[in-house]
């Protein structure tokens, strides 16, 4: 299982890229809109820092417009893949993209169909938006149980990206189904690592430590 890092947020990409915990990253107009870095200069550090796939996207709605946008994010480094929503002219530019050899993850699916297009058109990721499907009342993780079993009874090389996860279950969910990457906010990663009796082994390993020091003074590790 992959992980990426669904974050604009430096601090945040620094600090866990430097736990070896970083396998990608994905940014989005919101998430660049939260930071107080020129996005351009953000983008171009994030690509810099980060060696897996960044994925950064387009803000354009036709397909030119987009091809456009794609070949110029395409200059902030090699490791990026360009965002593209699913709309029909979205599919229109992944297919171009995808001659000119550039890597596309297709942003904003909500159903199988849209995954199983987007797949056809050339994307290299899907993203399914599984929290935001979950707060209309649907069962967001049943789309990526669809998607995943689909894609490998045809042997599609497109990857499925998991995203708008809201917690660690979605995480193991996601793992058991064998989707190939999830993209986590920074909190979510947080609470992964976190576990209270963690924290209350370590105190108590610590406290018998300082107990036995007392006891041996010369002792040590
Ligand atoms: O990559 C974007 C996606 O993860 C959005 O998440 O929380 O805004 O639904 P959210």
């Amino acid at each position: 299982m992959k992980i990426f890092l669904d974050s604009a947020n430096l601090p945040s990409i620094k600090k866990y890229n430097d736990m070896g915990l970083v396998d990608g990253i994905t940014t989005n107009p919101t998430l660049l809109s939260k930071e107080k870095e020129d996005p351009a200069d953000l983008m171009r550090e994030i690509v810099r820092i980060v060696r897996g796939p960044v994925s950064l996207e387009v803000v354009g709605t036709k397909t030119e417009e987009m091809v456009e946008e794609a070949h110029r994010l395409m200059k902030y480094g090699q490791n990026v893949v360009v965002k593209i929503p699913m709309i029909s002219d979205g599919l229109r530019a992944i297919r171009q993209l995808t001659l000119d050899g550039i890597p596309t993850n297709v942003t904003l699916i909500f159903s199988t169909n849209q995954a199983i297009l987007a797949a056809k058109a050339g994307a290299s990721y899907v993203s399914p938006f599984i929290g935001r499907l979950d707060d209309t009342g649907q069962d967001g993780m049943s789309l990526i149980r669809e998607v995943v079993q689909i894609f490998r009874n045809y042997d599609f090389s497109t990857e499925v990206l998991v995203a708008s996860i809201r917690h660690p279950l979605h995480v193991i969910e996601a793992g058991k189904i064998g989707a190939e990457v999830v993209t986590l906010p920074p909190e979510i990663l947080a609470k992964m690592i976190m576990h209270p009796l963690t924290d209350k082994g370590l105190t108590a390993f610590l406290d018998d430590w300082e107990k036995l020091k007392k006891e041996k003074p010369n002792v040590r590790i």
